[in-house]
């Protein structure tokens, strides 16, 4: 399939953890609006299991991403392979989670590395590729880079770190033509998060958390990240978008049992009399 109009027509993208979740999703949208994209991912497993999906538009190759040679020879794999790299999202994220008092040395390394340095590896070799030429670079962090959870601290370390990254990254590139901006999603339904959805007691207290009344689905997520790497988002750089159905804005404690509930819609709006 060919897509000659959609918004990445003629780009060329690299998905760094592309072959599930909210990966996948992004690389399935930036096929369907017309990119050639390279998908790396440290699955052979889960790369085999999507190659089939598409075309020639769309290379898939092993990386991990906490590995410099591997990342750099990812990104390099984009110019070779499609002529260009004009965006790169770094999405690859998994957590080895425990309380501080418990986690093992080799736990928070294990998260940390793959969570931030890896956004940073692949933040440094995308951009080789396109300063000077225009580029952009979308990280994929969290809400937890503002919102601490038990048993999360390297895990929230991390994320909160890749909205730094992201800044940082906005301050030295954009000079030369290269937006970096960060998503941070809230719940998502995906295989990272399948255990939350197999505990009906654990989802429920997260959509306690959620005023959209739902977990994201990972093209929820995929959406404002092809806008901030596309020309609609040509003057955001640096940002930090959160995508979390409202999360962020729950803190204070539900007082609606207490002041009742608001006056509109009327409650009987649209019932028979
Ligand atoms: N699912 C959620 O609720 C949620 C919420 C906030 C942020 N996130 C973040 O979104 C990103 C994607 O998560 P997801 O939910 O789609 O998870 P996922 O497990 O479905 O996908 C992650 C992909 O990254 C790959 N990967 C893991 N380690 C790698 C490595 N070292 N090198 C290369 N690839 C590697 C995995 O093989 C997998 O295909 C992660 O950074 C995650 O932290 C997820």
């Amino acid at each position: 399939m060919t897509n000659g109009t959609g918004r990445f027509a003629g780009k060329v993208a690299v998905v760094a953890g592309g072959a599930s979740g909210i990966g996948l999703a992004i690389l399935r949208g930036l096929h369907r609006e017309g990119a050639r994209v390279v998908c790396g991912d440290i699955s052979q497993e889960r790369l085999d299991g999507i190659a089939g999906e598409f075309d020639e538009r769309v290379a898939c190759t092993r990386v991990d991403v906490t590995r410099e040679a591997e990342v750099e020879a990812l990104m390099a794999l984009a110019v070779e392979r499609f002529d260009a790299l004009d965006c790169a999202f770094n999405v690859a994220g998994a957590s080895r989670p425990g309380y501080i008092v418990d986690l093992a040395e080799s736990d928070w390394d294990f998260t940390v590395d793959l969570c931030l340095k890896g956004v940073f590896l692949g933040m440094k070799h995308a951009a080789r590729h396109m300063l000077g030429r225009g580029g952009a670079i979308v990280n994929i962090a969290s809400l937890n880079a503002h919102v601490p959870m038990h048993a999360g601290a390297a895990y929230a370390s991390a994320k909160a770190g890749v909205e730094m990254l992201t800044r940082n990254g906005a301050l030295e590139m954009t000079p030369d033509g290269v937006r970096v901006n960060a998503v941070l999603p809230g719940l998502v339904e995906t295989p990272l998060t399948r255990r939350h959805f197999e505990n009906r007691a654990a989802l429920d207290a997260f959509l306690a958390r959620i005023p959209a009344g739902r977990a994201a689905q990972p093209e929820d997520i995929a959406a404002p990240a092809l806008f901030l790497a596309s020309e609609e988002a040509r003057y955001v750089s640096g940002a930090s978008l959160l995508v979390d159905g409202g999360w962020a804005v729950t803190g204070y404690p539900d007082m609606r049992p207490f002041r009742g509930r608001p006056g509109w819609p009327k409650p009987n709006a649209g019932a028979d009399p």
